[in-house]
């Protein structure tokens, strides 16, 4: 049986540490945070695409027959609308082959549960690597259904991609998914009350777009 733990990952690295500071300052305007998500984006997407299952292809160089390398399973990205959406251009940077699926969730602010109000991904999931995005795991509510939906339209290699995860989420969608791993660059102390990270980054959809 898998350790959940084991399905964790939190990514350690300088530019994201330099790239989350500037996430975290309330001063950060829209513009530098959505190049701040992006730079972050693009580290992740080289942590996650290191599990990419690859096959070898012969090809000629301008002097001989070589061994060459393509990928061999198709990459579907998800981002859970709104805030995952800043974190597409990262991936794709890196991935320029994959699909992009999305899931609209949205936060109940009083209860706290996720609804659904739009789903559209490729076909074939079940043979595709997906790539759920979000950059916040606070209860893990929104990451969990996102999760099942996927699975329901048969996705079974999926990986969770976020920018700061809490305790209680990583714990709540490691318990419910415990066949799917979480990779993310921060892992924060407590939700307060109204299930925001601590210290976190506050509204990541306000922030990426500038509708606070
Ligand atoms: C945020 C975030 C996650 C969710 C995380 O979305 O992008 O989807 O909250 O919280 P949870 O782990 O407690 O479910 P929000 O509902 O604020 O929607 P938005 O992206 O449209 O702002
Ligand atoms: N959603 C956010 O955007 N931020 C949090 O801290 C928690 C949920």
């Amino acid at each position: 049986m898998t350790n959940i733990i084991d399905n964790f990952q939190l990514i350690d690295h300088p530019l994201l540490k330099r790239d989350m500071t500037i996430l975290r300052n309330k001063n950060t305007e829209p513009e530098s945070f959505r190049a701040a998500v992006k730079r972050i984006a693009t580290i992740l997407a080289v942590e996650t695409s290191k599990e990419i299952s690859m096959t070898n292809i012969e090809i000629e160089t301008p002097l001989e027959k070589t061994i060459g390398f393509e990928l061999n399973q198709d990459v579907v990205l998800v981002p859970v609308l709104r805030a995952g959406l800043g974190m597409v251009s990262g991936f794709l940077g890196v991935i320029p082959e994959a699909k992009v699926g999305h899931i609209g969730l949205q936060r109940d602010e009083t209860t706290l549960l996720p609804t659904e109000y739009y789903y559209k991904t490729p076909k074939n999931l079940e043979k595709s690597k997906v790539i759920l995005l979000d950059p916040m795991l606070a209860t893990g509510g929104s990451a969990a259904e996102a999760l099942n939906y996927l699975k329901k339209r048969g996705a079974l290699d999926i990986v969770f991609v976020c920018l700061v995860a809490s305790p209680i989420g990583v714990q709540k969608v490691l318990t419910m998914h415990p066949n799917v791993k979480i990779i993310a660059a921060a892992y924060d102390r407590e939700l307060n009350e109204k299930g925001y990270i601590l210290p976190g980054l506050g509204d990541a959809g306000d922030r990426t777009f500038g509708t606070l």
